[in-house]
Protein backbone atom coordinates (compact mmCIF):
# COMPACT_ATOMS: atom_id res chain seq x y z
CA UNK A 1 0.00 0.00 0.00
CA UNK A 2 1.47 3.36 -0.93
CA UNK A 3 1.28 6.47 1.44
CA UNK A 4 1.00 9.85 1.06
CA UNK A 5 4.98 9.78 2.77
CA UNK A 6 6.03 7.32 0.16
CA UNK A 7 9.74 8.58 -1.76
CA UNK A 8 9.04 12.08 0.21
CA UNK A 9 12.34 13.47 1.88
CA UNK A 10 12.35 14.44 5.33
CA UNK A 11 14.69 15.98 7.76
CA UNK A 12 13.82 15.18 11.40
CA UNK A 13 16.76 16.78 13.99
CA UNK A 14 16.46 14.24 17.84
CA UNK A 15 18.01 14.14 21.06
CA UNK A 16 19.97 16.28 22.87
CA UNK A 17 23.14 18.16 22.25
CA UNK A 18 26.00 17.66 24.74
CA UNK A 19 28.30 21.54 25.06
CA UNK A 20 32.01 20.46 26.43
CA UNK A 21 33.52 21.83 29.19
CA UNK A 22 36.53 20.22 29.01
CA UNK A 23 37.73 16.72 27.69
CA UNK A 24 35.15 14.72 30.17
CA UNK A 25 32.79 16.84 30.60
CA UNK A 26 29.82 18.60 29.11
CA UNK A 27 26.59 20.34 29.61
CA UNK A 28 23.59 18.37 28.16
CA UNK A 29 20.03 17.93 28.73
CA UNK A 30 17.01 15.19 29.85
CA UNK A 31 16.26 14.42 26.24
CA UNK A 32 15.90 10.83 24.97
CA UNK A 33 15.28 11.31 21.86
CA UNK A 34 12.39 8.92 21.98
CA UNK A 35 9.55 11.46 20.16
CA UNK A 36 12.03 11.96 17.21
CA UNK A 37 13.14 8.33 16.80
CA UNK A 38 9.46 7.24 16.94
CA UNK A 39 8.66 9.68 14.35
CA UNK A 40 11.23 8.94 12.30
CA UNK A 41 10.92 5.13 12.37
CA UNK A 42 6.87 5.28 11.42
CA UNK A 43 7.86 7.81 8.75
CA UNK A 44 10.13 5.69 7.11
CA UNK A 45 8.05 2.14 7.74
CA UNK A 46 5.47 4.40 5.55
CA UNK A 47 8.20 4.85 2.99
CA UNK A 48 9.88 7.96 3.31
CA UNK A 49 13.39 9.01 3.00
CA UNK A 50 14.59 10.17 6.20
CA UNK A 51 17.70 11.95 7.28
CA UNK A 52 17.95 11.68 10.85
CA UNK A 53 20.43 14.33 12.65
CA UNK A 54 20.80 12.77 16.19
CA UNK A 55 22.12 14.03 19.01
CA UNK A 56 23.85 10.99 21.59
CA UNK A 57 20.90 8.77 22.47
CA UNK A 58 20.56 5.38 23.31
CA UNK A 59 18.75 4.06 20.38
CA UNK A 60 19.61 2.77 17.09
CA UNK A 61 17.56 2.98 13.66
CA UNK A 62 16.08 -0.24 12.44
CA UNK A 63 14.48 1.31 9.11
CA UNK A 64 16.88 1.04 6.05
CA UNK A 65 15.68 3.81 4.57
CA UNK A 66 16.64 6.03 7.90
CA UNK A 67 20.36 7.71 7.31
CA UNK A 68 21.50 8.30 10.23
CA UNK A 69 23.68 11.46 10.75
CA UNK A 70 25.53 11.50 14.35
CA UNK A 71 26.18 14.75 15.88
CA UNK A 72 27.52 15.92 19.59
CA UNK A 73 26.89 19.88 19.82
CA UNK A 74 24.62 22.42 19.15
CA UNK A 75 27.34 23.61 15.95
CA UNK A 76 27.55 20.19 14.69
CA UNK A 77 23.38 19.91 14.15
CA UNK A 78 23.26 23.09 12.93
CA UNK A 79 26.07 22.46 10.09
CA UNK A 80 24.58 19.23 9.89
CA UNK A 81 21.42 21.11 8.72
CA UNK A 82 22.76 23.47 6.93
CA UNK A 83 23.63 20.34 5.04
CA UNK A 84 21.01 18.38 4.70
CA UNK A 85 17.97 20.58 5.14
CA UNK A 86 18.21 21.28 1.40
CA UNK A 87 15.68 22.46 -1.21
CA UNK A 88 14.81 18.89 -1.90
CA UNK A 89 14.02 18.24 1.39
CA UNK A 90 9.96 18.49 1.87
CA UNK A 91 9.40 17.91 5.32
CA UNK A 92 11.78 19.66 8.04
CA UNK A 93 11.06 18.14 11.48
CA UNK A 94 13.14 19.28 14.61
CA UNK A 95 12.29 17.59 17.48
CA UNK A 96 16.12 17.87 18.92
CA UNK A 97 16.50 19.57 22.37
CA UNK A 98 19.52 22.01 21.35
CA UNK A 99 21.30 23.73 24.15
CA UNK A 100 20.70 27.11 23.91
CA UNK A 101 24.35 28.54 24.81
CA UNK A 102 27.36 26.76 24.85
CA UNK A 103 30.75 27.20 26.76
CA UNK A 104 32.69 30.12 25.50
CA UNK A 105 36.21 28.38 26.10
CA UNK A 106 36.57 24.58 26.15
CA UNK A 107 39.13 23.84 28.46
CA UNK A 108 42.24 21.49 26.52
CA UNK A 109 42.87 19.72 29.14
CA UNK A 110 40.79 18.23 32.15
CA UNK A 111 39.59 21.14 34.71
CA UNK A 112 41.16 20.55 38.75
CA UNK A 113 39.02 21.69 41.59
CA UNK A 114 40.29 24.53 43.97
CA UNK A 115 39.49 26.23 46.58
CA UNK A 116 37.44 28.46 44.96
CA UNK A 117 34.15 28.95 42.46
CA UNK A 118 34.20 27.53 39.06
CA UNK A 119 32.53 30.61 36.97
CA UNK A 120 31.71 29.46 33.21
CA UNK A 121 30.95 31.82 30.66
CA UNK A 122 28.46 30.38 28.24
CA UNK A 123 27.48 32.07 24.90
CA UNK A 124 24.56 31.92 22.49
CA UNK A 125 23.82 28.66 19.79
CA UNK A 126 22.91 29.50 16.69
CA UNK A 127 18.56 28.96 16.75
CA UNK A 128 18.78 25.85 14.19
CA UNK A 129 14.83 25.94 13.35
CA UNK A 130 14.58 29.60 13.41
CA UNK A 131 17.64 29.55 10.79
CA UNK A 132 15.86 26.87 8.56
CA UNK A 133 12.54 29.02 8.75
CA UNK A 134 14.43 31.73 7.59
CA UNK A 135 15.18 29.72 4.65
CA UNK A 136 12.11 27.58 4.19
CA UNK A 137 10.73 27.65 0.36
CA UNK A 138 7.03 27.47 0.33
CA UNK A 139 6.73 24.31 -0.86
CA UNK A 140 8.62 23.10 2.39
CA UNK A 141 6.54 22.22 5.50
CA UNK A 142 8.32 23.23 8.82
CA UNK A 143 7.58 21.39 12.14
CA UNK A 144 8.90 22.48 16.12
CA UNK A 145 8.48 21.69 19.40
CA UNK A 146 8.16 23.43 22.03
CA UNK A 147 8.98 22.20 25.98
CA UNK A 148 6.97 24.81 28.14
CA UNK A 149 6.36 25.11 32.12
CA UNK A 150 4.01 28.08 32.05
CA UNK A 151 1.69 30.41 30.01
CA UNK A 152 2.64 27.37 27.71
CA UNK A 153 -0.18 28.16 24.83
CA UNK A 154 1.35 31.64 24.21
CA UNK A 155 5.08 30.97 24.48
CA UNK A 156 4.28 28.09 21.59
CA UNK A 157 2.55 30.14 19.44
CA UNK A 158 5.29 32.88 19.83
CA UNK A 159 7.72 30.13 18.39
CA UNK A 160 5.53 29.64 16.21
CA UNK A 161 5.98 32.62 14.23
CA UNK A 162 9.39 33.74 15.09
CA UNK A 163 10.63 30.15 13.40
CA UNK A 164 7.70 30.50 10.27
CA UNK A 165 6.90 26.67 11.03
CA UNK A 166 3.74 25.44 9.84
CA UNK A 167 2.60 23.83 12.80
CA UNK A 168 4.42 23.29 16.24
CA UNK A 169 3.84 20.25 19.12
CA UNK A 170 3.52 21.31 22.20
CA UNK A 171 4.49 19.37 25.59
CA UNK A 172 4.19 21.00 29.05
CA UNK A 173 6.24 19.88 32.26
CA UNK A 174 2.86 20.46 34.31
CA UNK A 175 1.32 17.89 32.68
CA UNK A 176 2.16 14.10 34.40
CA UNK A 177 4.09 11.75 31.95
CA UNK A 178 5.04 14.26 29.31
CA UNK A 179 8.43 15.54 28.37
CA UNK A 180 11.90 14.13 28.01
CA UNK A 181 12.45 11.35 30.69
CA UNK A 182 9.39 9.20 29.73
CA UNK A 183 7.83 6.55 27.21
CA UNK A 184 4.61 8.64 27.17
CA UNK A 185 3.50 12.25 25.93
CA UNK A 186 0.60 14.72 26.13
CA UNK A 187 1.02 17.22 23.24
CA UNK A 188 -1.47 19.99 22.01
CA UNK A 189 -0.63 21.16 18.44
CA UNK A 190 -0.76 24.76 17.21
CA UNK A 191 -0.80 25.62 13.62
CA UNK A 192 -0.48 28.73 11.72
CA UNK A 193 -4.15 28.69 10.48
CA UNK A 194 -4.25 29.41 15.04
CA UNK A 195 -6.06 25.81 14.98
CA UNK A 196 -5.30 24.42 18.51
CA UNK A 197 -5.37 20.74 19.04
CA UNK A 198 -5.61 18.90 22.18
CA UNK A 199 -4.91 15.38 22.32
CA UNK A 200 -4.42 12.50 25.10
CA UNK A 201 -2.11 11.33 27.50
CA UNK A 202 -0.12 8.54 25.01
CA UNK A 203 2.67 6.53 24.25
CA UNK A 204 5.25 8.34 22.29
CA UNK A 205 5.07 5.70 19.30
CA UNK A 206 1.27 6.61 18.99
CA UNK A 207 1.88 10.24 19.95
CA UNK A 208 3.91 9.95 16.66
CA UNK A 209 0.93 8.65 14.56
CA UNK A 210 -0.95 11.72 15.69
CA UNK A 211 1.61 14.14 14.38
CA UNK A 212 2.13 12.26 11.11
CA UNK A 213 -1.52 12.50 10.81
CA UNK A 214 -1.70 16.29 11.33
CA UNK A 215 1.26 16.43 8.90
CA UNK A 216 -1.21 15.54 6.08
CA UNK A 217 -2.84 18.34 6.03
CA UNK A 218 -0.22 19.75 4.91
CA UNK A 219 0.53 17.96 2.16
CA UNK A 220 0.87 19.43 -1.14
CA UNK A 221 -1.26 17.48 -3.45
N1 LIG B 1 15.65 24.66 18.40
C1 LIG B 1 16.67 24.64 17.48
N2 LIG B 1 17.89 25.23 17.79
C2 LIG B 1 18.11 25.80 18.99
C3 LIG B 1 17.06 25.81 19.94
C4 LIG B 1 15.86 25.23 19.62
O1 LIG B 1 16.49 24.10 16.38
N3 LIG B 1 19.30 26.34 19.25
C5 LIG B 1 14.34 24.07 18.04
C6 LIG B 1 13.96 22.83 18.81
O2 LIG B 1 14.35 21.67 18.12
C7 LIG B 1 12.44 22.95 18.88
C8 LIG B 1 12.20 24.44 18.91
O3 LIG B 1 13.37 25.04 18.36
O4 LIG B 1 11.79 22.45 17.74
C9 LIG B 1 11.88 25.04 20.26
O5 LIG B 1 12.97 24.98 21.10
P1 LIG B 1 13.04 25.77 22.47
O6 LIG B 1 14.41 25.55 23.04
O7 LIG B 1 11.88 25.40 23.32
O8 LIG B 1 12.81 27.24 22.01
P2 LIG B 1 13.63 28.53 22.20
O9 LIG B 1 13.25 29.39 21.06
O10 LIG B 1 15.08 28.22 22.36
O11 LIG B 1 13.00 29.19 23.53
P3 LIG B 1 13.25 28.97 25.11
O12 LIG B 1 14.45 28.09 25.31
O13 LIG B 1 13.44 30.35 25.60
O14 LIG B 1 11.98 28.35 25.62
Amino acid sequence: MTSVFSGKKILITAGPTYEPIDPVRFIGNRSSGKMGYAIAEALASMGAEVILVSGPVHITPTQKNIQLIKVQTAQELCDACCTYFTEEIEIGIYAAAVADYTPKEVSESKIKKNDGELVLTLVKTKDVLKEMGARKHSNQILVGFALETDQEEVHAQQKLVKKNLDFIVLNSLRDTGAGFAVDTNKITILDKYNKITKFELKDKKEVALDIIDYLKNFIHA
